[in-house]
């Protein structure tokens, strides 16, 4: 087979997912949409709105696309699925209808009611409700989680300690709109405590295959302080989760969900990411996403040894009955960013020493926010650069010590890194934990 195949997105998990399908003996030409310096190794860059569906499927049509696979959220939240299935395109993600799992908070906490997947306890509040939101807040029992119901990149959710700065955030998104209307609504829940893990489901609707559990790294600062940020690091590695475990994410949370969601017309396809938490009363889940996880799949697929574009081409075929997959090793990934992300930060600063690390066994930099102009590799983004490290003979403290190797040889301004990616993955293999 020669499939040609597109990928939508310009970050760090677009430069991995590039690079695991550019491994594939079944892919014919691969392409990517905007693309980055990073994705320009492994497919040819083209510079169109992810957001622009017509130009995308004239794009398909003139080059024969067999297979679309979109990396970020927006495009499968507005639709991008239904579009070009309109034109006979294969795409690997979610229906519009589908991917409300992540595009509505509320959507996906009454899914999960109504099909008994343990989550937090929860209530809802719409803009006209605002009083009822305020009383509620008053008899509630904090710390307390306030979530915008719709889209808001990673921001929307706030973890309040007590009444006056929960109610502050709820003006914030009521009265000054901060997140326009994707905070039409909220969602008011109650905390969770313990162990964040995701994982990741890659579904035709019906079958299901999970790919190696990987952790994330989300706030910025080191021993998980400060703001929270799109991931500053990630690791996976496949005794994360015992077998245990394992059943239960299955049985509780991943079956129901895909039955709940074929039961009111929207089969999931695509890869469903499960943010889940730990507890004392088992697993639940903290969220779900309709997308892969970045930079989770940074690390994930570098731990993968089957053919992926036949993992995904299956998926788009329903036809993932027979599939079992081969996960073998484990994998860090470390964040450097710009200084200040993820507020306010500066970009356009020169990258030297990355080229040297290209040849390493058991390395590789994917890149987030990088461009090039005049002949120079610049910073572009808040994350600019994804360090990753895998292998299936060494152990974690290797890896460790190759990514911060690797950090410190790679040079632009205003670098920015966390010191203590990998050091959980430790702590777990050395407490036996798992
Ligand atoms: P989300 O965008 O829903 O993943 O939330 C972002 C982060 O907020 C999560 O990764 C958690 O660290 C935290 N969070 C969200 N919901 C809860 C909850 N119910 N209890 C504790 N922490 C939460
Ligand atoms: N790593 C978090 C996310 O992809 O949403």
């Amino acid at each position: 087979m020669n499939l040609n195949v597109l990928v939508i997105g310009s970050g760090g998990r677009e430069d991995a997912l590039c690079w695991k399908i550019s491994q594939s003996n079944l892919l014919g030409e691969l392409y990517c949409i905007p693309g980055n310096p990073g994705t320009g190794r492994w497919a040819k860059n083209f510079l169109i709105s992810i957001n622009d569906f017509e130009s995308i499927k004239n794009f398909c049509i003139e080059k024969k696309v067999d297979l679309v696979v979109v990396g970020p959220e927006l495009p499968l939240v507005t639709g991008i699925e239904d579009y070009l299935s309109q034109f006979g395109i294969k795409i690997f993600g979610p229906s519009k209808s589908a991917a409300m799992i992540e595009g509505s908070k509320s959507f996906a906490k009454e899914l999960m009611i109504k099909k008994n997947v343990p989550t937090a306890k929860f209530k809802k509040f719409s803009i006209d409700e605002i009083e009822d939101a305020k009383k509620f807040l008053l008899n509630a029992n904090y710390p307390i989680v306030l979530k915008v119901d719709g889209l808001a990149g990673g921001k929307g959710v706030t973890i309040c300690d007590n009444y006056n700065s929960s109610i502050k955030v709820l003006e914030e998104i009521f009265i000054n709109k901060k997140f326009g209307d994707s905070g039409n609504i909220i969602v008011v829940e109650e905390f969770l405590d313990g162990e964040e893990f995701s994982v990741f489901a890659v579904t035709d609707g019906f079958n299901y295959v999970l790919l190696t559990p990987a952790q994330d790294y989300k706030r910025i600062g080191d021993n998980d302080t400060g703001k929270n940020t799109g991931g500053m690091g990630s690791y996976a590695f496949n005794n994360l989760l015992n077998q245990t475990q394992i059943e239960e994410i299955k049985k509780n949370i991943i079956e129901p969900t895909l039955e709940g969601l074929r039961e009111i017309n929207s089969p999931y396809k695509g890869v469903l990411y499960c943010g889940l938490i730990q507890t004392i009363n088992g697993i639940k889940v903290i969220e779900f996403n309709c997308r892969f996880g970045d930079p989770e799949t940074q690390s994930v697929l570098t731990t993968l040894n089957s053919d992926f574009l036949d993992l995904l081409w299956k998926t788009v075929n329903g036809d993932l009955s027979e599939v079992k997959l081969e996960i073998d090793g484990k994998a860090i990934c470390l964040v450097l960013a710009s200084e200040g992300y993820p507020d306010e930060f500066e970009k356009g600063f020169e990258i030297t020493g990355i080229y040297d690390l290209e040849n390493k066994d058991d390395l590789i930099i994917f890149h987030a926010g990088t461009i090039f102009k005049d002949n120079k590799l610049l910073t572009n983004g808040g994350r600019v650069l994804n360090v990753v490290s895998y292998s299936r003979e060494k152990n974690f403290s290797d890896l460790i010590k190759n990514v911060y190797d690797a950090a410190e040889k790679i040079n632009f301004k205003n670098k920015y890194y966390r010191k203590d990616i990998g050091l959980k993955a430790l702590r777990k293999i050395d407490s036996q934990l798992f």
